[in-house]
C-alpha cells in the first residue's frame, strides 16, 4: 500500500489534495466539514481586513456544453458536460476580526491538518504593506500553518492589487518581502496566469524569499451574449466587467503556465490548480513538477465541499501507488516531475522522414549537429 501524504514547504499534509481559496472554504463550517470529508489540506477563501461588497446578482455561474449544438451557455438542459465556472466575485465578504477566531477554533479541531490562510491588501504605500503584516500576524497567531499570498484576483479596480501585482515583478517582491519579515510559517505566492511569462512573475517571487508558487487563479473572461436577448448570459443592469474562468476548460491553459514555472525552477516547490476533477486531472500537475494540488470548480458543485472529489483522488493516487509498486513507487515523491523535461521547443520534435524544419529560420550551418540534438531526444 503506497503512502498518501506529501511533505510541502517543510508541512506534512496526509494527502496532497486541498481545496483551494474559494466558496468552498468561506467559512469555519464549510472547512470542518472539509476536513471531516477527507481533504489534506484547506485555503482559506481570501482574507483581507476591509469589507467587500458583491455586485446585486450571481457572483458565480457554470457554463455547460453538448454534443449535438456544441453551444457554450450557462443554461441549463439535458445532456450536458460541464465545460467551465465563471465568476465576479470579490474576496471573503467577513474581515479579519470574524476570521481569527474561527481559525482558532477550525486548528483546535483539526490540529494535524493543514490550514493556509490565503491574504490580500494593497500594496502602493507602506501603509497597504503593513495591511499584510498585519493580516499575517494575525493568522499566524491564529493557529494557521502558511499563507498564500492572493497576487491574482482577477477582478480588482486598483492598479496595487490581486492580478494588478501579479504582473508587477516589482510589487511582488516588496509584497513577498513584507510579509516574509513577520512569517513564521511557509509563505506561498498565488500568481496570476494573465501574463506573458509567468516565469519572470516566479523569479521575483523566489528572489523576494517565496517558498512555494501556486498557479492558476481563472483566467480574465467574458460570459457569453445570449444570440436571443442580446444580453450577457451574467449581467447587472445590462453591464457585465471581467470575470474569471475556471474548471475543465482551464486545465490544458494551466498545464502551459505551469510546466514554463517547473522548468525554470526545477527544484522549487509548487501547487497546481485548475480544471482538477479527478485523479488523471492531478496526475498531469505531479508529472510536470508539482507537490500539492487544489480544487474549486470540482467542489463547488459536489456538496459544496467536494467529499466524493477528495474520494476520487484518493482512491485514484492510492490504485496509481499500487499499479506502479513494480516501479518502486511508494509516494508522489517518486514520480514528481517525470515528464517536465518533456516539453521542448517545437522545432525539437520530430519531421517526418526527409523533412527539415529549423524554427522558422534558415536551415543553420553546421545543421548536422542540431539533427544530432533530434536523435537524442
Ligand atoms: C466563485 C469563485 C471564487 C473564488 N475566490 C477566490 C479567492 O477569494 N481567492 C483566490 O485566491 N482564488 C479564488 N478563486 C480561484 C480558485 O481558488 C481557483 O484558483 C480557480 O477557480 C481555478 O481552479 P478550478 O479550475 O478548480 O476552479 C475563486 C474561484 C471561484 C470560482
Amino acid at each position: 500500500m503506497g503512502d498518501l501524504s506529501v511533505t510541502f514547504t517543510g508541512l506534512r499534509f496526509e494527502n496532497p489534495f486541498l481545496l483551494s481559496s474559494a466558496p468552498p472554504t468561506e467559512s469555519d463550517s464549510n472547512i470542518m466539514r472539509a476536513f471531516d470529508a477527507g481533504w489534506g489540506g484547506v485555503v482559506t477563501k481570501t482574507i483581507g481586513l476591509h469589507p467587500v461588497t458583491n455586485v446585486a446578482g450571481p457572483k458565480t455561474k457554470f457554463l455547460r456544453t453538448d454534443p449535438e449544438t456544441a453551444r457554450i451557455t450557462m443554461q441549463t438542459r439535458p445532456g450536458t458536460a460541464l465545460h467551465s465556472s465563471w465568476n465576479w466575485e470579490l474576496i471573503s465578504d467577513k474581515t479579519i476580526d470574524w476570521w481569527l477566531p474561527r481559525i482558532e477554533r477550525i486548528k483546535r479541531a483539526h490540529p494535524d491538518r493543514i490550514l493556509v490562510a490565503s491574504i490580500m491588501a494593497g500594496s502602493g504605500s507602506d501603509t497597504e504593506l503593513r495591511h499584510w503584516q498585519e493580516l499575517a500576524t494575525g493568522c499566524q497567531e491564529a493557529g494557521a500553518d502558511a499563507f498564500e499570498l492572493n497576487l491574482s484576483c482577477p477582478h480588482m479596480d486598483r492598479q496595487d492589487m490581486g492580478s494588478n501585482v501579479g504582473k508587477d515583478a516589482g510589487l511582488i517582491s516588496v509584497v513577498t518581502q513584507a510579509v516574509k519579515e513577520v512569517a513564521k510559517v511557509p509563505v506561498w505566492c498565488k500568481l496570476t496566469p494573465s501574463t506573458t511569462d509567468i516565469a519572470a512573475e516566479a523569479r521575483a517571487s523566489f528572489a523576494a524569499g517565496a517558498d512555494a508558487i501556486v498557479s492558476s487563479n481563472t483566467f480574465p473572461s467574458l460570459p457569453p451574449i445570449d444570440p436571443q436577448t442580446l444580453e450577457f448570459e451574467v449581467h447587472v443592469d445590462g453591464l457585465v466587467s471581467s470575470g474569471g474562468l475556471g474548471g475543465p476548460a482551464i486545465l490544458p491553459l494551466s498545464l502551459a503556465k505551469m510546466s514554463q514555472m517547473t522548468q525554470a525552477f526545477p527544484d522549487k516547490a509548487f501547487s497546481g490548480i485548475g480544471g482538477i476533477a479527478d485523479f488523471s486531472h492531478a496526475l498531469s500537475y505531479f508529472l510536470l513538477g508539482c507537490g500539492t494540488v487544489q480544487v474549486c470548480t470540482a467542489a463547488m458543485l459536489d456538496h459544496a465541499i467536494g467529499p466524493n472529489v477528495i474520494k476520487k483522488l484518493n482512491e485514484g493516487l492510492a490504485a496509481f501507488l499500487d499499479a506502479n509498486a513494480s516501479r518502486g513507487w511508494n509516494s508522489v515523491e517518486d514520480f514528481r516531475g517525470i515528464r517536465r523535461d518533456r516539453v521542448v521547443q517545437h522545432s525539437k520534435i520530430r519531421r517526418p522522414e526527409g523533412k527539415e524544419y529549423f524554427g522558422g529560420q534558415e536551415a543553420p550551418e553546421g545543421y548536422a549537429a542540431m539533427e544530432g540534438d533530434a536523435a537524442k531526444l
